[in-house]
């Protein structure tokens, strides 16, 4: 007890000179009417393992479908993105899905996987690097939503933005917008985007997908408050907040919050937080489309629609634009 002490004393003394983006996002999030946490924070180190585990679960058939659809349709894509091209991926994580690109694009000039995750993004990238020798592997930390600079020295003309994951479905609607402009303008005339996102369908497939049967979803959201604890000194009780997820069919999409269990205050670099029994944290939506819903939205930034590809049972679409 005596050394949890220390060590809580420690963590909290070098929290007063502690000034993250985390903090501040944090202390603003959840000192609001209405509390949220930026969902960027869910990909810590852990948090991307843990991500990677819900890739693989029954109920999360997003990452499965997709990849299911890229590789059924690899030479098809490959065509369409041409030759010779510099592909860039927005939130590559672990880049599962990029291999099955990489195996059937004709000489690429270069592959850049952008990430938030350092660790995660250079641990991959020398993996990639040692898988494709040929390749010229040039993974940026950034977060893709604030627009990034690309390296220098690149040799080719055109530029391919590969966006996988669904992850534009976890901005809001102005947001997702505003990402596709930045992509529009990254591209220029001559490249091309392709990217990948989830589509609408039965409430219960959806509901499944964000709170599965093994609980890893769950540690995934509470490991924002975890890695609030352990960055920020925060004192979360792990054991009194709860995931929560539903569909919400009206806004097309699924919610996703930590719920208090009980009153409770929480401290944070010496401020006081007060919670409500049954008082959420909002952690992130994952909007789900249609297929002419999305290409509107894409259109409205000037892109136009080139091909689309989805599975059997329509749960998932990959589409590929230019301008
Ligand atoms: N892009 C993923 C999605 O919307 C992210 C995600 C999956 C997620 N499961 C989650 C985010 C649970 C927060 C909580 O499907």
């Amino acid at each position: 007890m005596q050394r949890l002490l220390d060590h809580q004393t420690q963590a909290n003394s070098d929290i007063s000179t502690l000034d993250t983006p985390f903090l501040a996002d944090a202390l603003a999030g959840l000192s609001a009417g209405r509390k949220s946490l930026p969902c960027k924070y869910l990909y810590d180190e852990r948090g991307s393992q843990l991500f990677d585990r819900i890739c693989e679960l029954d109920e999360y058939y997003l990452t499965r479908t997709e990849t299911q659809i890229t590789a059924d349709n690899a030479e098809a894509i490959a065509e369409a993105i041409g030759t010779g091209a510099v592909l860039v991926e927005y939130g590559s994580g672990s880049s599962l899905k990029t291999r099955v690109l990489l195996d059937h694009l004709q000489a690429p000039a270069a592959y850049i996987p952008v990430d938030i995750s350092e660790e995660h993004l250079l641990g991959t990238a020398r993996v990639l690097q040692n898988e494709y020798p040929e390749l010229d592997v040039r993974p940026i930390t950034a977060d893709f939503t604030q627009g990034f600079d690309m390296p220098q020295g690149l040799n080719s003309e055109r530029t391919c933005v590969y966006f996988p994951g669904s992850t534009i479905g976890n901005l809001e609607k102005h947001a997702a917008i505003r990402v596709l402009r930045l992509i529009s303008e990254q591209i220029g005339s001559s490249g091309g985007l392709l990217i990948g996102f989830d589509l609408q369908k039965s409430r219960e497939v959806l509901e499944q997908a964000y709170d599965d049967s093994l609980g890893v979803t769950a540690s995934f959201t509470l490991n924002m408050l975890r890695r609030a604890n352990r960055e920020l000194g925060a004192d979360f009780d792990l054991s009194q907040f709860e995931h929560v997820s539903f569909y919400n069919a009206e806004a097309g999409r699924i919610e996703i919050y930590v719920e208090s269990q009980c009153d409770q205050s929480v401290t944070i670099a010496e401020e006081q937080i007060e919670f409500e029994a049954g008082e959420r944290i909002h952690i992130e939506y994952s909007h789900k489309y249609t297929i002419p819903g999305f290409a509107q939205m894409a259109e409205s930034v000037g892109f136009s629609q080139r091909a689309v590809w989805t599975d059997d049972d329509n749960y998932f679409a990959v589409m590929y634009f230019e301008k």
